[in-house]
C-alpha cells in the first residue's frame, strides 16, 4: 500500500470518528452523554413553555374568571347548608392542593385520594382517577353535587354565586337570569331530584349555564395554578449543574425499569388507565375504577362535544372525547411535583415513594420493584421534578 493510500485512510477514520461525535454532540450535549441512546427520548420529557389550550372553555385564559373562580375556590357556602367544606378543604394550597389524608373526609369518607391540582391544568384528556370527565371545568360541577364530597346541588350553587358574586359574575358571563321566582327556579335540586326534574326544559338549560360559568371561572383559576419548570427541566435545558449525580444515574434507572412506558411525555404520564394488581383496602368495596370512568363519561351532560363546551376547544377534544379503550385500571398519575403530593395511589394506600414504586412489581420488567440502589436514585430523580409555584396574586390563599 502506498504512503499516500495509508494517509487516505486515516484520513477517513479520522472524519468518520469527527462525524460521529459531532452528530452525537448535536442531538445531546455534553452533560447529557450519559443517557446514551435514550437521549433524544428524554427530550421529549422536557416541560414545553406553557400549559396546553383549554377544552371547551372560552373564559379558561380570562384573569376576571379566574380571580372569581379563586373566591369561589375558598368559600365553604358551596356546600351542602352547614357543612362548611370549600375545594381548598381536600385541596389544600399548603400540600401543592392536594390532601394530606388517604382518602377525603367531609360529609362522608370517599374512598379516593384528592389528587394535586398544580398538574390539573397539564392534562391533556381527561381527569380523576378513573378519566370520567374530559375537561377540567366539568370536574368541579360532578363534585359540587356528590354527596359525600360537597353535598350541594346546581341549583343551591347558582343561588349561591348570584347572591355574593353576581356583580362579578355578570362582568364576566353577561347577565345572570332572574331566580326570584321559587316556583319557576326551586332553591335547591339537581338532575334525578323532584324540584329540578319538574322545571321546563328551557328554566334548566338556564341554569345549567350558569352553574357551567362557574365551572368555567374555576378552570380559569386551577390554569393559574399550574406547576413551572423545574430543576429537572433546566438541566435538559443545559444548566449541568441542576441535578446531582444520584438523580442522573435515576434517570437512567426509570428509563432501564420501564417506567416511561406509562410515565411518559412531559407530565410523565401517558394519560392512559391501567391496572397495578395491587389489592384495594381492606373492607372496602372494590373500586369500579375505569370501567366506571367509562359508563359515567358516555352521559356526562358536560362533556367538551355538549353544546355547553365553547366552540374553540370542541375541534381538539376528538382524542379527549373517545371513552374507548380496556375498561379497567386508573389513570396513570403525573409524576411532575409528586415529592410534595403524598400519600400516593388512587386510594391513598402508600405513604411514601418507596411504598408506591415497590407497588408496581407485578407489571414492572421480570415481576420486580427496582432494588433498593434503583429506588433511591429514582426518587432523587423525581424530586428534581418539582416546578415552580404559582405567581401572585395566585400564590396568596386566605388563612396561608
Ligand atoms: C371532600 C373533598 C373534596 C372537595 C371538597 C373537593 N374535591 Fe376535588 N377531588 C377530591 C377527590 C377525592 C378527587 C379524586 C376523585 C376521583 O378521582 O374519583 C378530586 C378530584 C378533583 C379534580 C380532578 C383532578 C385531575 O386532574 O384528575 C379536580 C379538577 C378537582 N377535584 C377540583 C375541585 C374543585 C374546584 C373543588 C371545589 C368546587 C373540589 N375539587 C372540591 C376531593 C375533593
Ligand atoms: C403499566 C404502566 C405503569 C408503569 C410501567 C409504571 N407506572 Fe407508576 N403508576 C401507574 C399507574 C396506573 C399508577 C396509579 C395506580 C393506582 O393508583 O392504582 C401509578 C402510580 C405511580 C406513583 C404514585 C403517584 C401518585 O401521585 O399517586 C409513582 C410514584 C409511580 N407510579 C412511579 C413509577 C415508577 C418509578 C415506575 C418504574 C419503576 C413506574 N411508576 C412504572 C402506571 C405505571
Amino acid at each position: 500500500m502506498s504512503l499516500d493510500a495509508k494517509a487516505w485512510i486515516f484520513f477517513c477514520g479520522l472524519a468518520a470518528v469527527d462525524v460521529t461525535i459531532s452528530t452525537a454532540a448535536a442531538a445531546c450535549p455534553e452533560h447529557l452523554q450519559f443517557l446514551e441512546s435514550r437521549c433524544e427520548q428524554w427530550q421529549s420529557h422536557v416541560l414545553p413553555q406553557s400549559i396546553p389550550a383549554a377544552r371547551g372553555n372560552a373564559f379558561a385564559d380570562n384573569e376576571a374568571a379566574a380571580a372569581l373562580g379563586m373566591k369561589v375556590f375558598y368559600d365553604n357556602r358551596f356546600s351542602q347548608s352547614a357543612s362548611g367544606v370549600a375545594c381548598a378543604n381536600c385541596h389544600d394550597p399548603e400540600h401543592a392542593f392536594a390532601e394530606r389524608k388517604a382518602t377525603s373526609h367531609t360529609i362522608r369518607e370517599v374512598s379516593r385520594n384528592a389528587p394535586d391540582l398544580i398538574n390539573a391544568a397539564w392534562y391533556t384528556s381527561s381527569h380523576f382517577w378513573d378519566g370520567k370527565v374530559d375537561n377540567l371545568w366539568s370536574a368541579p360541577l360532578f363534585t359540587l353535587e356528590q354527596e359525600d364530597e360537597m353535598g350541594s346541588s346546581r341549583l343551591s350553587a347558582v343561588r349561591t354565586l348570584a347572591s355574593i358574586y353576581r356583580i362579578r359574575y355578570e362582568k364576566i358571563f353577561g347577565s345572570m337570569p332572574d331566580l326570584s321566582d321559587t316556583k319557576r327556579f326551586p332553591l335547591s335540586g339537581k338532575p334525578g331530584t323532584p324540584q329540578f326534574d319538574a322545571m321546563s326544559e328551557q328554566d334548566k338549560d338556564l341554569v345549567n349555564q350558569v352553574y357551567v360559568n362557574l365551572g368555567k371561572a374555576l378552570e380559569a383559576y386551577m390554569r393559574k395554578l399550574a406547576a413551572g419548570r423545574s430543576p429537572f427541566d433546566d438541566f435538559m435545558n443545559g444548566s449541568a449543574k441542576s441535578l446531582g449525580i444520584d438523580a442522573q444515574r435515576g434517570m437512567v434507572a426509570f428509563t432501564r425499569h420501564g417506567c416511561d412506558s406509562c410515565h411518559s411525555g412531559p407530565t410523565f404520564t401517558d394519560e392512559g388507565f391501567h391496572d397495578l394488581g395491587y389489592p384495594g383496602k381492606s373492607g372496602r368495596p372494590q373500586d369500579p375504577a375505569r370501567a366506571g370512568g367509562m359508563a359515567f363519561a358516555s352521559k356526562w351532560q358536560f362533556s367538551s362535544t355538549s353544546k355547553f363546551a365553547d366552540p374553540p376547544g370542541r375541534e381538539s377534544t376528538a382524542k379527549a372525547a373517545t371513552v374507548t379503550g380496556k375498561p379497567e385500571g386508573f389513570r396513570t398519575p403525573s409524576l411532575r411535583n409528586v415529592v410534595l403530593t403524598f400519600p400516593y395511589g388512587h386510594d391513598g394506600a402508600f405513604d411514601t415513594l418507596d411504598q408506591a414504586i415497590d407497588a408496581h412489581a407485578r407489571i414492572l420488567p421480570g415481576n420486580a420493584a427496582p432494588d433498593a440502589q434503583d429506588k433511591h436514585d429514582i426518587i432523587e430523580f423525581l424530586r428534581s421534578l418539582s416546578g415552580r409555584s404559582p405567581q401572585a396574586p395566585w400564590n396568596y390563599w386566605p388563612g396561608g
